[in-house]
């Protein structure tokens, strides 16, 4: 099973990410938590990475195109994997096609703005494995703590107010179109990934409900 996971920063597609991937058995591949890994890193591109990401602003095609195509050719991603924030435009869309990548399902979680800034101003992550928590939509068992490892959940720098507002704008203008571009190929070829536009309102259990009653 090949999945790719759309919408807008916030939407839940990470959240969805970890109920798919254990379903399937499939790795998730998301471009957000290997650019974060980069920037935590000594490489000399980290710091560009961190000043990217926190302006809200996309990092270059080359790079993360090249950080799909290397993950996705090893191993584990023999029987499947799910692309969580890649493609982030047409441009990377075609870049995957033209290595005759075929992808089962395109799936966009979709939301309001005013719910994506209150998710996204009370998240917490853990660092090391990109889990996800809410203050108060779905807490850690203790505060602050990640509930697998014990180790201390931080906010992301770029889930800051400002820079949300970066992020949904790049959204509009980059990503969104991405729903036209699957919509047209799937009505015109039939090898093409089936595509699934999904709301992300309610429970996370209702939206993976939501998400897997269409795809099985
Ligand atoms: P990335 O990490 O991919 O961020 P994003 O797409 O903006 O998505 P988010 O991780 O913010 O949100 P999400 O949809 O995963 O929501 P989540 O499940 O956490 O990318 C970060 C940056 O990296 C980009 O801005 C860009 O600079 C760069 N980048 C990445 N990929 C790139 C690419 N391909 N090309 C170029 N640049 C790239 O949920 C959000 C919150 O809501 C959480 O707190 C969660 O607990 C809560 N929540 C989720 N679902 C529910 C629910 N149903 N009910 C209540 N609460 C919920």
């Amino acid at each position: 099973m090949r999945l790719i996971l759309l919408g807008p920063p916030g939407a839940g597609k990470g959240t969805q990410s970890v109920f798919l991937t254990k379903y399937f058995h499939i790795p998730q591949i998301s471009t957000g938590d290997m650019l974060r890994s980069i920037m935590q890193s000594d490489s000399s591109i980290a710091n560009d990475i961190k000043n990217i990401i926190n302006a809200g602003k996309l990092v270059s095609d080359e790079l993360i195109i090249k950080l799909v195509i290397d993950r996705i050719s090893q191993n584990d991603c023999q029987n499947g994997y799910l692309l969580d924030g890649f493609p982030r435009n047409v441009f990377q869309a075609q870049a995957l096609e033209k290595i005759n990548i075929k992808i089962n399902f395109v799936i966009n979680i979709e939301l309001s703005e005013k719910i994506i800034v209150d998710r996204i101003s009370g998240r917490l992550i853990h660092p090391a494995s990109g889990r996800t928590y809410h203050i108060n939509l779905k807490p850690p068992i203790n505060q602050g703590i990640d509930d697998i490892t014990g180790e201390p959940l931080i906010q992301r720098d770029d889930d800051k107010v400002e820079t949300v507002k970066n992020r949904l704008s790049i959204y509009y203008q980059k990503t969104k179109p991405l729903i036209d571009y699957y919509l047209s190929l799937s009505k015109l070829n039939n090898n093409a990934p089936k595509y699934l536009q999904i709301s992300g309102l309610g429970t996370v259990e209702e939206v993976r409900d939501r998400i897997l009653s269409h795809i099985l």
